[in-house]
């Protein structure tokens, strides 16, 4: 198995593209689930080599509910990929979840339903009751953390991550339901990716770039600044990719 990509990113609404990444190469890799929501595009961002997967394909054809997540983990783990960076644009639901910020979740609560959660599909497959205290892998979520604090990069370092099933968005009372939960932001992404993710044993965190305030948040259209906002959570989230990736790449296994 190739390793010459153990780091990869995957791209939410508002990243089918890095900037900054010079692709040199793209692969649709086979899996058994299927297809995955574009090739991975394996190239070089700030010098570092990072592999690269737009959740919702190169277009953005695939709703959340829609996303071929078995195939998106297993092409990645197939081309030798063992840390993950989730890219998600969520709402805020707490007062810290200020739209244009980053969050590096370390909770989340699952509400989707009817996606393809596990690999383990037949009676002859083992049964994979992953150990998912911690969805989130915790010593990358630290290195994460650290790298924000060296370069004087205010992330919210931890947080509820409730994810809704979608596309819609949410109603102002299933907001309040989600901060009775505990959620402190909401997005439809990272289930069952973190789940797949641990399933085939990789290192997941997620870095979630709030685009919006949550329904019932403010008195303005929920998405109206979406694209403003994302922008700037942009901007933070390529600072932090600039400092970070040369140390966030794994050693050899
Ligand atoms: N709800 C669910 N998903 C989202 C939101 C939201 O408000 N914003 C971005 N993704």
């Amino acid at each position: 198995m190739s390793t010459e990509y153990p780091f990869a990113i995957i791209g939410g609404t508002g990243n089918t593209q890095l900037t900054g990444f010079v692709p040199v190469r793209t692969e649709w890799v086979e899996t058994p689930w299927g297809k995955p929501s574009a090739p991975v595009l394996m190239g070089d961002l700030h010098g570092v080599p990072v592999a690269f997967l737009p959740r919702h394909g190169l277009e953005h054809r695939f709703a959340p509910h829609l996303i071929n997540y078995r195939a998106n983990l297993w092409a990645l783990d197939a081309i030798g990929v063992s840390r993950v960076l989730a890219l998600a644009a969520v709402g805020g639901i707490r007062p810290e979840m200020v739209p244009g910020s980053l969050i590096i979740p370390d909770q989340l609560i699952d509400y989707t339903h009817g996606r393809s959660g596990t690999y383990c599909e037949s009676d002859t497959d083992s049964i994979p009751h992953i150990d998912f205290t911690e969805p989130f892998d915790s010593a990358w979520r630290a290195q994460l953390l650290a790298t924000a604090e060296n370069i004087g990069l205010t992330v919210v370092g931890h947080g509820t991550y409730a994810v809704t099933q979608g596309p819609r968005l949410e109603t102002a009372a299933e907001i309040r339901r989600l901060e009775r939960d505990g959620c402190d932001m909401v997005g439809m992404t990272v289930m069952p990716e973190a789940a797949l993710a641990r399933e085939l044993g990789m290192s997941y965190a997620c870095c979630a770039m709030v685009g919006n305030w949550a329904a019932g948040k403010q008195d303005r259209p929920v998405l109206q600044d979406l694209d403003r906002n994302m922008e700037e959570a942009k901007s933070r989230l390529n600072r932090l990719l600039r400092a970070g990736l040369s140390r966030w790449i794994p050693g050899p296994t």
